[in-house]
């Protein structure tokens, strides 16, 4: 059982939670994740670890809330305790000194990039962080990221905040600009990764993404999180979440992630129905 210390919303529909975890919070490097489940028989579901307290024994989390566990995670409040919480999972990013590292956000990833960009400002790298919403309203730590970056650019799809456009484009302008770039990390939607992608290719810029397929064990058992990554099968539980975003088959990542859509709408129209919000 774990904890939940503190919550808090960062727009709407995306929220903050620190939870305690002593363990996690004395190992964990940037780029793992943990497994939470909120009660005996829910779903276990895959989530960044943001930021960790070791004094304190804690993590933080951020979440979109976009389904059924999500929904009850949110619902759940400080003095609740959580079934588990399992990490940290996953390879750490590699961190090294790379130069010039650009960390583009989008949406909830931003939440996943932020501590990719505080530890590779940690190593001694020049960060420029690049995030991004579709709106003002649902841009996140903008405060966090521009306090570890040396550099800081929004934007939003809407023109409400920031740059007009959408992080890649901004990403674009930054390579047309002779900026020397010596790595870019992305993290957010599918498509967006994939944008990113597709800009740096030609530049020739190395590109780490985040990938966020569907997991049920996440311990390199069950094959739910395959990914394809030039011609080989990779899990992204054992082998990720982060790979060489140049490598990345993204149409099967996206094929993949709407697998279980029918029984995930299910699932959420069947605990409105029949829940009481736990
Ligand atoms: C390694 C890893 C780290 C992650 N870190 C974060 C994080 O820090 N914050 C965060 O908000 N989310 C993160 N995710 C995604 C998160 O795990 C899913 O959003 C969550 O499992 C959805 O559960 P649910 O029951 O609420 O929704 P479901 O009912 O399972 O799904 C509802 C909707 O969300 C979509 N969805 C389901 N799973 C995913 C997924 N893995 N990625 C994108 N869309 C999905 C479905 O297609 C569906 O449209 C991460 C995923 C992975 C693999
Ligand atoms: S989630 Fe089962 S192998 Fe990765």
């Amino acid at each position: 059982m774990s904890l939940i210390h503190k919550k808090r919303y960062l727009s709407a529909n995306v929220v903050e939670m620190i939870v305690e975890a002593p363990d996690i919070a004395a190992t964990r490097k940037a780029g793992q994740f943990v497994v939470i489940m909120t009660d005996e028989r829910g779903e276990r579901i895959p989530l960044t670890i943001v930021e960790s307290d070791v004094a304190a024994g804690t993590v933080t989390i951020i979440f979109q809330i976009v389904g059924k566990t999500t929904t009850c995670l949110a619902d759940m409040n400080p003095g609740d305790e959580l079934y588990t919480v399992l990490g940290p999972l996953g390879r750490p990013t590699e961190i090294e000194k790379f130069g010039t590292t650009v960390c583009v956000g989008g949406g909830v990833g931003i939440g996943v990039a932020y501590p990719i960009a505080k530890a590779l400002r940690e190593a001694g790298n020049r960060v420029v962080s690049i995030i991004g919403a579709r709106t003002k309203d649902i841009l996140i730590l903008e405060d966090a990221l521009g306090a570890i970056s040396d550099r800081l650019i929004t934007a939003t799809d809407d023109g409400s905040y920031g740059v007009k456009g959408f992080v890649s484009d901004v990403l674009q302008e930054l390579i047309d600009s002779g900026e020397r770039i010596d790595r870019v990390f992305a993290v957010g939607p599918v498509p967006m990764m994939k944008v990113v992608c597709d800009v740096t290719r030609p530049a020739g810029i190395p590109t780490v993404v985040s990938l966020n397929p569907i997991m049920v064990d996440a311990t390199g058992m069950c094959g739910a999180c395959r990914v394809a990554v030039g011609n080989e099968t990779k899990l992204a539980c054992v082998d990720g979440p982060e790979f060489d975003g140049h490598q990345v088959d993204f149409e099967l990542l996206t094929t993949r992630l709407r697998m279980y859509y029918r029984e995930e709408k299910e699932a959420m129209e069947q605990f409105r129905c029949h829940c009481d919000g736990k």
